[in-house]
């Protein structure tokens, strides 16, 4: 039932080859200690959410009141960035792998539409009857443009092929600000139904909040061990000594290699249900740590670039460049101890010894040895890395996971000096989408971007 971070392949035997040595790590366990008592000390609105039932309740609640109606038998999730990345991920690893079109028995299927592409969007109205959708529709400001808008076009959709705006607004559940912002004010207007993102929980960090446990509700996954995971996780991260604290661990040595030239953090899940979890790392780590001031203003431009891979597929995609290009990243490669499944590699051609070497062997077994394969292969070259393994696919150990990174997190902006809750770099291009679209407020912004879009020389090229 554990979390099981291994960091051996962090540090370099004696420091020689630049990486640091475990030597450099303890003496800055300290500094780091420092940061994590400041953060245990006043423990964000996020860290509490495992040990809040009411908003599990109130999620349980509207999913049962849905489902007795049933009228539905697809959930849309509508929003973007951390309102979408973290369902994303906790779909796509604990439901069954097509569920979008072949959901588990009784359960509807799952759509989660994070981006306002035309043609998507398009195809999906085309393919997809909407009256038969159920919309969860989230926004923690509700003032972000795409979500504003696929609201707007999947309500007009659903009015049309209901009849009324009466049974339109029942398809339709609103999670967003308990207080604030134009969804909070619109929804207590028409009366929508709605569920809380708490105050101060921000985007990236909500996926335990209603804006996962929801969808979690509505798609038949186990909201309830999610938060037992994430919770023994926060339990036993707070107790511990700061050096058995494996999120500071983690956070320590991704900065001292930051330090030593290796920016560039792989997140390198070996199994694809696991694959949509590195795009909720991404987020997490990027748009949290990457920042032009630290905490005392000044301009620092700080930040690590996250990269997905997946394994096995990018073993014949990426591994050649992490093995032999720019030593200039380290890797976390995320390990299953088990598989929910095993599947025999069967022998049709037991005459010809072409496979000889796989006979009686499983997939289960290929996987690992790929991982172990990549491991192998990078560590010689003297590239750093580490493991996380959850020990089985289930929601108690992806509650863990989300608990994990997310404190992982926290600290690395502690230790790089950096506020990780705000982003004033997406709110800026937020604003300049909005005075574009030509929303009131934004006039002048709109006329200085027109005016150093016009000031550029062009340099296009046609072939
Ligand atoms: O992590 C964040 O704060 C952002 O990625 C937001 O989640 C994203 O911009 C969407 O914002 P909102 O939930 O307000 O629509």
């Amino acid at each position: 039932m554990a979390l099981k971070l291994d960091l051996t392949g962090m540090f370099a035997a004696a420091g020689s080859d630049g990486a640091p040595c475990r030597e450099a790590f303890a003496a800055a366990l300290p500094r780091a200690a420092e940061v994590r008592a400041a953060h245990l000390a006043a423990p964000p609105a996020w860290r509490q959410l495992p040990g809040q039932r009411r908003h599990l309740e109130a999620c349980r609640a509207r999913a049962a009141e849905l489902r007795a109606r049933g009228d539905f038998d697809a959930l849309v999730v509508l929003g973007i960035g951390g309102s979408a990345l973290g369902n994303a991920a906790m779909v796509a690893a604990l439901a069954p792998a097509y569920q979008e079109w072949a959901p588990a028995e009784g359960q509807p299927r799952v759509f989660l539409l994070d981006s306002i592409d035309p043609d998507w969007i398009g195809d999906f109205l085309e393919a997809v009857p909407v009256e038969r959708c159920h919309f969860n529709v989230i926004s923690k400001s509700g003032g972000t443009i795409e979500t504003s808008s696929e609201f707007l076009l999947f309500y007009d959709a659903v009015r049309r092929a209901v009849g009324s705006d009466q049974a339109a607004r029942q398809r339709f559940t609103v999670t967003t600000d308990p207080a604030g912002g134009h969804f909070r004010a619109l929804c207590d207007e028409l009366g929508f139904a709605t569920l809380e993102v708490p105050a101060g929980v921000g985007g990236r960090f909500s996926v335990l909040s209603p804006v996962g446990l929801f969808t979690a509700e509505m798609a038949g996954l186990d909201a309830e061990g999610l938060l037992a995971g994430a919770a023994r996780v926060n339990q036993k991260l707070a107790e511990c000594a700061p050096e058995e604290d494996a999120a500071l661990a983690y956070a320590l040595a991704h900065v001292l290699h930051m330090e030593q030239g290796r920016p560039i953090h792989v997140h390198f899940p070996y199994g694809h249900r696991l694959r949509l979890l590195a795009d909720w790392y991404k987020q997490l780590w990027a748009e949290s740590l990457g920042k032009r001031f630290d905490t005392q203003g000044d301009e620092v431009n700080v930040g690590p670039t996250p990269v997905k891979a997946v394994g096995p597929t990018d073993q014949h995609s990426q591994v050649q460049l992490y093995a032999e290009g720019p030593d200039d990243k380290v890797y976390t490669l995320v390990k299953l101890g088990r598989h929910s499944r095993e599947i025999a590699i069967p022998e049709p051609f037991a005459a010809s010894p072409a496979f000889e070497y796989l006979r009686g062997q499983t997939l289960n077994q290929l996987i690992d040895a790929e991982r172990q394969g990549t491991e192998v292969a990078l560590l010689e070259a003297g590239r750093p890395l580490c493991t996380i393994e959850l020990c089985k696919l289930d929601a108690f150990h992806v509650g863990q996971y989300f608990a994990f990174f997310e404190i992982a997190t926290a600290y690395a902006g502690g230790l790089l000096g950096v506020d990780p809750f705000d982003q004033p770099g997406v709110e800026n291009g937020k604003k300049a989408a909005l005075a574009l679209m030509g929303c009131a407020g934004y006039e002048a912004l709109a006329a200085s971007i027109r005016a150093s879009q016009a000031s550029r020389e062009p340099f296009t090229l046609e072939c």
